[in-house]
């Protein structure tokens, strides 16, 4: 059932949106050779429960952390762990928190210390696909013109866009209906109404889009073992730009500009 949110509701994902922003921002800054996942872990879940939030990972249908942390071939979904981060690693990081009982999701890639031009333009496809996706979610729009759009994006520069694994709804919980998929055709699908809460969150891949999942029962890994990118915001339709509840105060005329 998909639900639509309430000017107070939209508020309290707001505020939940801002934290993580915070987050991921000051992770983000963290990011450099010999950094570990684990040590990347421990900071977002004293971050958020400094902001008064929750982590909404931690203890998620058993997930031990409170992001996911997933190093160049794994594409989402990695353990937290010693080992030191390398220059030119492609590291994906997801976190998603609770404040005052309202989820937000979101996720980000970088190239660990620069330094790999491949790595780095599939980040940065990556995160275009983003704003290609959210600038079709649009009230009146449907959600395969979100998935039309990244995916277009994505294949014209040869990369692969898994499909095991969706965008979508949030509010309560961290994961609502409807699945928001990265592939589409326009025109069909639910049609998109203000007031729904949705993440997009394309998943790209440099080669194939066929993934694994390993013994852990969470790493997902590409099948060629190249890498793959995610970036993830949570967002709210209106009737005209959506807002940005993760990326507060960004619009997506501004990116796409
Ligand atoms: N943040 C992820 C998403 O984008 C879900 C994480 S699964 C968890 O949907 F187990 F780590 F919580
Ligand atoms: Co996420
Ligand atoms: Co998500």
């Amino acid at each position: 059932m998909i639900t639509i949110k309430n000017e107070s509701q939209i508020a309290k994902m707001r505020k939940a949106g801002v934290l993580l922003h915070g987050v991921l921002e000051e992770l983000r800054k963290e990011i450099e050779p010999g950094v570990t996942t684990l040590h990347l872990d421990q900071m977002a879940e004293r971050l958020i429960r400094e902001g008064g939030g929750i982590p909404s990972s931690k203890g998620y249908e058993g997930f031990p952390f409170s992001i996911c942390a997933s190093v160049d071939d794994q594409v989402v979904h990695g353990f937290p762990n010693k080992t030191k981060l390398r220059k030119g690693q492609l590291l994906s990081i997801d976190c998603t928190c609770i404040l005052d009982g309202w989820q937000s999701d979101s996720a980000f890639s970088v190239v660990v210390g620069g330094g790999s031009p491949e790595n780095q333009q599939l980040v940065d496809v990556t995160e275009r696909c983003f704003w290609l996706g959210a600038q079709q979610a649009v009230a009146g729009n449907h959600l395969g013109d979100i998935g039309h759009a990244v995916q277009a994006y994505a294949e014209s520069f040869g990369y692969g866009v898994v499909r095991d694994l969706c965008g979508h709804g949030i509010g309560t919980e961290m994961h609502e209906d409807p699945n928001v998929p990265n592939y589409g055709n326009p025109h069909r699908g639910v049609r998109l109404q203000p007031g729904m809460t949705i993440t997009i969150e394309p998943m790209i891949a440099m080669g194939t889009w066929r993934v694994n999942q390993l013994d852990d029962g969470w790493t997902i890994v590409t099948r060629d073992g190249r890498p793959a990118s995610h970036y993830e915001h949570t967002l709210v339709i209106t009737d005209g730009e959506p807002e940005i509840l993760s990326y507060p105060g960004m619009k997506v005329s501004e990116v796409l500009k």
